[in-house]
């Protein structure tokens, strides 16, 4: 695309009715009646919020299942950024996120022999053996900050095994990630002061995450000066990978950029998925005795929780060609939101239920829209269920019951993508 005419984004769909901005931290914590009363009333609407251009928000299940397969016309962008100087990066100068195909196919087909279920099924037992002594370490009876102290440890230990680092390394991962997330959360609401629109580059890959890109770049240096020796591991694989059906090879900054987006989409949102999991443990009546009691519920609980409370809430889209989405036209140039934490509600999919957590539910294919759909489908699934169910798994088997601490109450990340618990005051019952 050529040039990019932002203020197209009106067209056809009505203005959203009751103020609702999907990029604004007052809005966020709690999106979930204003998305009930758009799916009701105007289920496609244009948001504004000065300073951000106007964008298409979109909260049906079968609206964001569609832009989701049609790659062709809804580009990636990773997060929010200038769609301008989003359109004008070179395709190796995106992380896989924010890039679409061809490139995109390449990087999608070495991730997904990196992490496909038997190398991670490999990690698993050393995985689910660190998650019970992690486990073991927690105190009984007292007020436990648990996303520092366990929600958040397992799933950077358990991305660094993946990569073949040492855990020593992984401790610092979810610092970083968080340190990234803040520093974009602080500007990236129009109710900030300090409002600045992403620029391209930090979209999900080194530029957003500088002190991650800064240790995979120092890690990348190293073995290529030491002629990358065959070590077996994700890095060694990547650095001399020549994909057979595009010829493409990688640059060293697009590896630096996959193995930092890795490394933020393997920590916090499968910390948020453990937090938001626990959570919901605490708070629903008669949840854990039954899990405990029938472990094989486990699984179908996990994808409630991912359901009613998607540790990645929304994904943008930069539409490429015109099309026609839900009844709407979308025009080449538009900025769209797609609303999985409005589309895992949908009443037309889920029942009017939709908002309750029930292990009986009939579920549409797929579950839900959690984990994306079509080409950029996540390529962490497999391991953030694996890791999930080993950590929960752990906490049912330890110990008999989990309530908040006195005084806590659920406190959002900042950042409009993610939900997940900012810290969880939990007391673990012998
Ligand atoms: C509960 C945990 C997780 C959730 C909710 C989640 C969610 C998502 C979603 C919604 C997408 C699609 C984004 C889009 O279409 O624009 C995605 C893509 C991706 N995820 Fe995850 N993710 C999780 C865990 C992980 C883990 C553990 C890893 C790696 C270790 C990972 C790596 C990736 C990568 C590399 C992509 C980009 C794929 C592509 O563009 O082709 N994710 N994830």
């Amino acid at each position: 695309m050529d040039s990019v005419d932002i203020g197209r984004a009106t067209e056809q769909a009505p203005e959203c009715p009751n103020g609702f901005h999907p990029l604004d931290w007052d809005e966020v914590h709690d999106p979930f009646p204003k998305l009930a009363e758009l799916r009701a009333q105007c289920p496609v609407s244009t948001v504004r919020r000065d300073p951000i251009p106007p964008m298409k928000l979109f909260t049906k299940f079968a609206d964001i299942s569609q832009i989701y397969r049609d790659w062709e016309s809804f580009g990636n962008m990773g997060i929010i950024v200038n769609p301008v100087e989003h359109a004008g990066m070179a395709a190796e100068q995106r992380a896989i996120i924010s890039t679409d195909p061809p490139r995109h196919g390449a990087m999608r087909r070495f991730a997904l022999q990196a992490l496909s279920p038997a190398q991670i099924d490999a990690h698993m037992d050393g995985i689910a053996a660190y998650a019970q002594a992690e486990t073991a370490k927690l105190p009984m009876g007292e007020d436990v900050e648990m996303m520092d102290a366990w929600a958040g440890p397992i799933p950077s230990v358990a991305t660094a095994r993946a990569l073949g680092l040492p855990d020593a390394d992984a401790l610092s991962f979810r610092r970083w990630v968080r340190m990234g997330i803040e520093a974009n959360a602080r500007r990236m609401s129009p109710s900030s002061t300090e409002f600045r629109w992403a620029d391209g580059a930090d979209a999900y890959g080194a530029g957003m995450f500088p002190e991650s890109a800064d240790f995979v770049g120092k890690w990348v240096r190293a073995r290529r000066a030491a002629g990358n020796p065959q070590t077996g591991d994700v890095l060694s694989k990547m650095l001399d990978y020549v994909d057979e059906e595009s010829g493409i090879s990688f640059t060293d900054q697009e590896v630096v950029d996959q193995l930092v987006t890795i490394i933020a989409a393997g920590n916090d949102t499968t910390g948020g998925l453990i937090g938001n999991f626990l959570y919901r443990l605490a708070t629903t009546p008669g949840l854990f005795d039954m899990l405990k009691q029938d472990r094989s519920k486990l699984i179908i609980a996990i994808e409630e929780s991912l359901r009613l409370d998607p540790p990645q809430m929304m994904f943008p889209r930069l539409c490429l060609k015109d099309a026609n989405v839900g009844g709407v036209n979308v025009k080449a140039g538009e900025v769209i939101i797609m609303s999985m934490a409005s589309g895992n509600r949908d009443e037309e999919f889920y029942g009017p239920d939709s908002d309750q957590f029930r292990l009986d539910r009939k579920y549409p294919n797929p579950r839900h829209l959690s984990m994306g759909r079509g080409i950029h489908t996540c390529i962490g699934a497999y391991l953030a269920r694996k890791v999930a169910k080993v950590a929960i798994d752990a906490l049912l088997e330890r110990f008999s019951g989990v309530r908040l601490a006195d005084g806590y109450s659920y406190e959002k990340v900042l950042f409009h993508h993610f939900r997940a618990p900012e810290t969880l005051r939990i007391v673990l019952e012998a």
